[in-house]
């Protein structure tokens, strides 16, 4: 099995008019997953909703054993929320968390996650440990297993920063979580699909992540791993009467399954779609997806690096698809337009996404270039050749 880019630039029909650079936004879903969707809602408007859902049960369930393959778990430790966010709530608040307990993190925290820190800091007295990072941008793992304390009641960190190519190292943090026996929540929104994830080999007990992104999924859908053997020690934020049966006026157990997360009421057209994104990344080699994507970013950045005035921003030792630059005299908006008007997508990360890690760099916005499989050599000199021309113009 190997990647026949040729093959899947055809089944990717927005690859043949632009050059998409904007995949950690939101990837360029292969048509297969638009027609399960359309045709999915066709029969909604033909038949019914509830009756399509009864007819279409096989593929609304797809998308737990699917994840459940990629993911090296079970079905039934997969809950499908309607996004990423949403999902890491649901685990993140399901924490028990008393006054003083503390929660360890790395300075690449994805913003919305942070916030989530500080509400419960606010709230319920919760202290943030913020683990330091080297020189080079990855995280310090000495000093990340120093700050573990009696009190540390969970690990949650961010695979892959929304604004850099940087990747932490998951299993060695799940190793220290193993170690410390503390509860790991990894947000892998950003790296699911660009690269092989085992929960197993990475030792997360929950993660979080979406189906737009890097899996390319339809919008509007994410998805939490639950580990079984933490399943119970977790106290899901809200229950609905499908994640909970109620017995008596003062009685009612929880589902046995992930799916205690889950509302009942969602996208079943962006399910089935998501199922068929998830057979199409099975059936494509995710060691060899994962190399193509670092190699052609490396590209990009080595090509860019000869540009007068950009700056390549990305840091760490392992870097995957996601390319971040700033050039001096344009600022990102303006790059983002002029990069627009000539058909090719990116897009500006700003310092607020990881204000802990963008704000002491001195980072306010920079270009986001972030890189798929289907993306090709050619767009990568045609991309650096557009950056060139802007920085020619600009120097006149
Ligand atoms: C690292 C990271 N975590 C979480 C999210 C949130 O995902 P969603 O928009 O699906 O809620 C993003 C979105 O960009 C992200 O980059």
């Amino acid at each position: 099995m190997s990647l026949d880019i040729a093959r899947l630039r055809a089944d990717t029909p927005g690859t043949a008019d632009l050059i998409h650079f904007n995949n950690a936004g939101c990837a360029l879903p292969p048509r297969e997953v638009v027609d399960a969707m359309t045709d999915y809602l066709r029969l909604e408007m033909e038949i019914g909703g509830y009756e399509t859902a009864a007819r279409m049960k096989t593929r609304l369930d797809r998308p737990y054993s699917a994840l459940a393959e990629l993911l090296n778990a079970h079905a039934d430790e997969i809950a499908i929320l309607e996004n990423a966010t949403r999902a890491w709530d649901m685990a993140f608040y399901a924490v028990r968390m008393a006054p003083g307990d503390r929660v360890l993190t790395t300075r690449t925290e994805y913003c919305s996650n942070y916030i989530a820190f500080l509400q419960r800091a606010r709230r319920d007295g919760i202290e943030i440990d913020v683990a330091p990072s080297l020189d080079n941008g990855d995280v310090d793992l000495a000093a990340f297993e120093k700050l573990i304390g009696p009190r540390t009641k969970l690990i949650a960190i961010t695979h892959v920063a929304t604004s850099g190519g940087l990747v932490n190292p998951a299993a060695a943090i799940g190793a220290i979580a193993k170690r410390a026996n503390v509860p790991y929540l990894l947000d892998a929104c950003q790296s699911v699909g660009q690269m092989a994830i085992d929960v197993e080999a990475i030792g997360c007990d929950m993660l979080s992540a979406t189906a737009r992104k890097f899996l390319r999924g339809p919008r509007g859908i994410g998805f939490l791993y639950v580990r079984r053997a933490i399943l119970d020690r977790l106290d899901p934020p809200f229950l609905d009467d499908f994640a909970a049966d109620w017995y008596a006026d003062g009685d009612y157990r929880l589902r046995a399954d992930a799916r205690r997360f889950e509302t009942p009421e969602c996208s079943f057209a962006a399910k089935v779609g998501f199922g068929v994104a998830l057979d199409y990344a099975l059936a494509l080699p995710m060691a060899e997806i994962e190399t193509r994507v670092a190699a052609l970013a490396a590209a990009l950045r080595a090509r860019l690096g000869d540009v007068p005035g950009v700056a390549i921003q990305d840091r760490g030792t392992r870097r995957c698809g996601i390319v971040t630059f700033t050039k001096t005299g344009i600022p990102a908006p303006a790059m983002k337009a002029m990069l627009a008007e000539r058909k090719i997508n990116v897009t500006v990360s700003v310092a607020e996404a990881t204000r802990l890690d963008l704000i002491p760099r001195g980072i306010d916005k920079m270009i986001r270039a972030s890189i798929h499989y289907y993306n090709t050599e050619d767009e990568i000199a045609r991309f650096a050749e557009a950056v060139e021309a802007m920085a020619l113009e600009h120097a006149r």
